[in-house]
C-alpha cells in the first residue's frame, strides 16, 4: 500500500464517471484500482482515460478479486443497499451515492451493516452539504444567525430536456420524491436538526404524460411537519426551461438565509434590448462539481484516518423513509405520519 486509499468505484454512467475522474485525478490520497459497471463501452472509458486495468461486469467479482480498501458506489439506486452490505462485509470502506436504498427495509439491513463493521468508515452522498454555500449556511445557522430555525422552503429544479432520460430512470431511481426531493429532505433534518412526524405531497404530469404511466410525476410540492412543530415545504420539478435550479431558504426567529435563489452560471449580467439576465447553470453537476469533489476528498481522508465522517447510516435511512412516505401520500392522497 502506498498510503493512498485504494478504491473501487462501481457505476460509471452520468455521475460514476465524474467521480471516477475526481477520485483519479483530483483526490491526492485516492488511488482507483479498480472499476465495475454493466456496460463495456464504460469499462473501457476507465481503462483509457484514467489508466483503470483491473475491469470488472460484476460487482461481486470486484470486491472479491480486486486490491481494495473502500468503495465508491455510484451505480443505479435500486442496487445500492446489495452492494454497500457486500463492501462492508469484504472489510471495505463504503461510500454510496443517495438515497442509500429504496425501501425502508434496505436501509435497516445497511443500518445493520454498518453497525457490524464500526472500523470502517460509511458515507451517503448528500452532496448539498458539501457545496461552500450550503456549508456556511450552516454555519451562520449554529452560530445563532438567524435565532431559532423553524422553516425550510427547498427546491431541485431539472431542465425539461432531461425528462425523456428520467422517465426511463424511474424504475431504478425510486421515483421522484426517492430520486430528487432526497436531497431537500437531508437538508431539512440537517438543518432544523429535527426528525419529520408527517408529511402531505401532491403533484402531477402536467407537461410528460409519460411519467405518469410510470407511477410517477414531472412536478410535485410537498408539506413536512417535524416532530417539535417545525415546517418544511419542498418542490420538484422536471420541466424547467431556464436551468437546474436548486435553492434553499431557512427561516429562523432573528433572520432568513437564502442559498442560491437564482442558479447563476457566473456574475455575468447581459443588459440588452430583451432586458437583463445571467445565463443559468445547466444540471446538477455543474452547479455541484465543488461540492462532488469536496465530499469525495473528505471520504478518503476520514477512511485514511480513521475519523468519524459525522454522517451516519440512520442519515440514509431518515431520507428515505420520508421520501418514501411522501410517494404514498402522494399517490394515496392524504396525511401519511411516520
Ligand atoms: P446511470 O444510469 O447513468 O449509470 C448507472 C451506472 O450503474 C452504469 O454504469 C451501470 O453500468 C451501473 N450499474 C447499474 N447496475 C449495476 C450493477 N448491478 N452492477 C454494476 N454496475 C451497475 O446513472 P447515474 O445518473 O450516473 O446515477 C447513478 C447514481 O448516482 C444513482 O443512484 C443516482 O441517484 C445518483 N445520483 C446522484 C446525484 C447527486 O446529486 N448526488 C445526481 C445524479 C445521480
Amino acid at each position: 500500500m502506498n498510503g493512498k486509499l485504494r478504491i473501487g468505484i462501481v457505476g460509471l454512467g452520468r455521475l460514476g464517471k465524474r467521480h471516477a475522474e475526481n477520485l483519479a485525478r483530483r483526490v491526492g490520497d485516492a488511488d482507483v484500482t479498480a472499476a465495475c459497471s454493466l456496460v463495456p463501452e464504460e469499462l473501457e472509458w476507465a481503462r483509457r482515460e484514467l489508466g483503470v486495468e483491473a475491469l470488472y461486469d460484476d460487482y461481486a467479482n470486484m470486491v472479491a478479486e480486486a486490491d481494495l480498501d473502500a468503495v465508491f458506489i455510484a451505480s443505479s439506486s435500486s442496487v445500492h443497499a446489495a452492494q454497500i452490505i457486500q463492501g462492508l462485509d469484504r472489510g471495505l470502506h463504503v461510500f454510496s451515492e443517495k438515497p442509500m436504498g429504496v425501501s425502508i427495509e434496505e436501509c435497516l439491513s445497511i443500518e445493520k451493516a454498518v453497525a457490524a463493521h464500526p472500523d470502517k468508515t460509511f458515507m451517503v452522498g448528500f452532496v448539498r452539504r458539501f457545496d461552500p454555500s450550503y456549508r456556511y449556511a450552516k454555519k451562520l445557522i449554529e452560530e445563532g444567525a438567524i435565532g431559532k430555525p423553524f422553516l425550510v422552503r427547498s427546491q431541485t429544479v431539472d431542465l425539461d430536456e432531461y425528462a425523456p432520460f428520467q422517465v426511463k430512470f424511474v424504475p431504478s431511481s425510486g421515483g421522484i420524491f426517492l430520486d430528487m426531493n432526497v436531497h431537500d429532505i437531508d437538508l431539512a433534518r440537517w438543518y432544523l436538526g429535527d426528525e419529520v412526524a408527517s408529511v402531505y405531497a401532491i403533484g402531477g404530469s402536467f407537461v410528460h404524460p409519460e411519467f405518469e404511466a410510470v407511477g410517477d410525476a414531472d412536478n410535485t410540492c410537498a408539506l413536512l411537519k417535524f416532530k417539535s412543530g417545525k415546517m418544511a415545504v419542498l418542490s420538484v420539478s422536471r420541466t424547467a426551461f431556464h436551468g437546474h435550479d436548486t435553492h434553499t431558504e431557512i427561516t429562523g426567529s432573528k433572520g432568513i438565509i437564502k442559498i442560491g435563489m437564482t442558479p447563476a452560471k457566473n456574475r455575468v449580467e447581459l443588459f440588452d434590448r430583451e432586458g437583463a439576465r445571467v445565463e443559468c447553470v445547466k444540471d446538477f453537476y455543474e452547479r455541484f462539481a465543488e461540492g462532488f469533489l469536496a465530499e469525495a476528498e473528505y471520504f478518503v481522508e476520514s477512511a485514511l484516518q480513521g475519523r468519524d465522517p459525522g454522517m451516519v447510516a440512520r442519515d440514509g435511512t431518515a431520507a428515505t423513509e420520508v421520501g418514501f412516505a411522501l410517494g404514498r401520500s402522494f399517490r394515496e392522497g392524504r396525511i401519511v405520519t411516520l
